[in-house]
């Protein structure tokens, strides 16, 4: 009789119900017949650094982070990667043999991969990239860019501070426009992105036009509900290329099922159904 012990990973946030990757880990390990489990599992705030040391102590590879822990996390940890350390925040957390803590960042890693692989001509070198929004998510969205060769980044945000404290923190690539300049912004853009959640079941949409932005733009958006949002409608109706964010979900989710259950999983529409099914 074997005593290998299958591998455990799981997801803290706080709550944990709605997120979706318990359906996108399990339908991987489903279609590659892999033993292994992944959990939902609910951490307060304050029970975040006891709970995760008992998952590691349990034998658990690791987890993914979600709200509200990606940024805490970091003040723990034993080991943090460059691009946790410049986005600011962690969304995969491995727990190693020798009991210490690695905090990593892959939703900058998410976001390339889905852009490349659904708009293969794309090249971030080209242009500048335009971001809206200047929370968590484009932080990572920002770096990733950077990291991509984007010669610079204009970043517009409704207060104005936070896009100016993310342009400090990135330095002199990181150009602030104003808010209200957000479609002029637009003009000459290799890459246009929307990292604020406007657009979203729910709220209101983000009022731009795209009459400024080159035939050739890639148009994206970090919302996923719905997969078409009105500003990526637009654009589409520009005649420009979109690509929606549900990718950045399914890519994101890809180093740390790898590392944890040793298999490099593939993103396609069989996995966009399960999780948009979930
Ligand atoms: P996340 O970590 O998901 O990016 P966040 O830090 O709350 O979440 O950031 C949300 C982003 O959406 C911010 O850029 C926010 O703009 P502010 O910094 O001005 O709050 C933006 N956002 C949310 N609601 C908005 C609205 N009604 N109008 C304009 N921007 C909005």
């Amino acid at each position: 009789m074997s005593n290998k012990v299958s591998p455990l990973a799981g997801v803290v946030g706080w709550p944990i119900k709605h997120s979706k990757s318990p359906a996108l880990h399990g339908h991987w390990l489903e279609r590659y017949g892999l033993d292994g489990e992944y959990r939902p599992i609910a951490l307060s705030p304050d029970e975040l650094e006891t709970g995760l040391r008992k998952l590691s102590k349990r034998g658990f590879k690791g987890v993914n982070l979600t709200i509200p822990h990606k940024e805490a996390v970091l003040k723990f940890v034993d080991s943090i990667t460059d691009s946790a350390a410049l986005i600011g925040a962690a969304n995969t957390i491995h727990f190693h043999a020798d009991g210490t803590i690695g905090a990593d960042n892959t939703d900058g890693y998410g976001f390339i991969q889905n852009l490349r692989q659904n708009a293969p001509m794309w090249d971030p070198k080209s242009g500048p990239a335009l971001v809206v929004g200047a929370g968590g998510a484009a932080r990572a969205v920002v770096w990733a860019l950077l990291n991509e060769g984007a010669p610079v980044v204009r970043l517009a945000n409704r207060t104005r501070i936070r896009a100016e404290n993310l342009a400090n923190h990135f330095g002199a690539k990181v150009e602030v426009v104003e808010w209200s300049e957000v479609s002029e912004a637009m003009d000459g853009a290799a890459t246009i992105v929307n990292t604020t959640s406007l657009g979203m079941a729910g709220q209101p949409e983000l009022r731009v036009h795209f009459d400024a932005a080159l035939p050739e733009a890639l148009v994206s958006d970090i919302v996923y509900t719905p997969l078409n949002t009105p500003f990526l409608e637009k654009a589409q109706a520009r005649g420009l290329e979109t690509v929606d964010g549900l990718g950045m979900l399914l890519h994101q989710a890809v180093p740390g099922f790898e590392s944890w259950f040793g298999r490099k999983p593939e993103v396609d529409d069989e996995l966009r159904q399960a999780v948009l099914n979930a």
